[in-house]
């Protein structure tokens, strides 16, 4: 009965941690792509061809429902791969829907006419590729009127944190803080929308300020899936074991995961 959790590199172990907190007895198979990050400057077509082969790998490990806990893969591949490549006995899930539903206050399915909500204006943090595809403007201007969207693209960030630099990744999201707040003084709402980001949230919210909300994408999702899997406990998958796998060089993606994350995780090759 496990269920798979997919990232370019290891920013969607913020996502798994938090399933893990809520659904504790659930095995969760991990794959991050590392050999591949960062997904942000690749183009469309990369990235859906990237996350289609990496979502093969963990249905053959027995995830029958994947999630992709990459916000670059959601917004630039995930309709085209529910359209046009998922089959009917699995599913592929992303991490934008239960953050539009937090903010417009209504669930995914409510397609009633959009009306004001009670966030106004929202500072959307995210990378290039996701700004780029302007899923989540979209996604919210279908439900809500009013809400004021400034987005910036957070170059750089995504490969210091693969990297391991620290230090580089704290001054690349206190410019990127500074640049948004050139355009947008006083956001309400902070989102961070790329699953790489709250292993920095502390770096944000400083940056941010005490009156801005810093919106948790990973509590929200393991929420969302702990729903799912009640409504449709079928896509529980065969799987057994919890495991961590990349494609990346597992020594190192297992080192940088324990400096980021503050406790032991170990991969092996995917
Ligand atoms: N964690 C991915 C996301 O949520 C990072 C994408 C990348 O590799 O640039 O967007």
């Amino acid at each position: 009965m496990a269920v798979g959790i997919f990232d370019s590199g290891i920013g969607g172990l913020t996502v798994l941690d938090a399933i893990a907190r809520r659904l504790p007895d659930l095995p969760l198979v991990y794959l991050g792509d590392n050999a591949h990050a960062p997904y942000g400057v690749r183009d469309a077509d990369d990235i859906f061809n990237l996350t289609c082969a990496a979502v093969e790998r963990l249905w053959a490990e027995g995830c029958d429902l994947v999630i992709l806990a990459c916000n670059t893969a959601s917004a630039a591949a995930l309709k085209r791969m529910q359209e046009t490549w998922v089959p009917a006995d699995k599913r592929v899930l992303g991490v934008f829907v239960p953050m539009i539903e937090a903010l417009t206050e209504r669930q995914w399915g409510d397609n009633s006419p959009p009306r004001e909500v009670a966030v106004r204006h929202v500072a959307l943090f995210a990378t290039p590729a996701t700004v780029a595809s302007r899923a989540f403007q979209r996604e919210l201007a279908f439900r809500a009127i009013g809400v004021d969207v400034e987005a910036q693209p957070c170059g750089g960030v995504v490969d210091a944190i693969e990297q391991g630099d620290e230090i580089l990744a704290e001054a690349l999201v206190r410019s990127h803080v500074e640049a948004l707040k050139r355009r947008m003084p006083h956001p309400q709402a902070a989102v961070l929308g790329c699953t790489h980001y709250p292993l920095m949230e502390d770096v944000f919210a400083a940056a941010l300020g005490p009156d801005v909300t810093v919106y948790s994408q990973a509590r929200l999702v393991a929420e969302s899936l702990a729903d799912y899997l009640t409504r449709r406990p079928e896509f529980l998958g065969a799987g057994t074991q919890s495991k961590f796998m990349t494609t990346g060089d597992p020594a190192r993606v297992s080192d940088k995961s324990t400096q980021f994350l503050r406790r032991r995780i170990s991969f092996e090759a995917a």
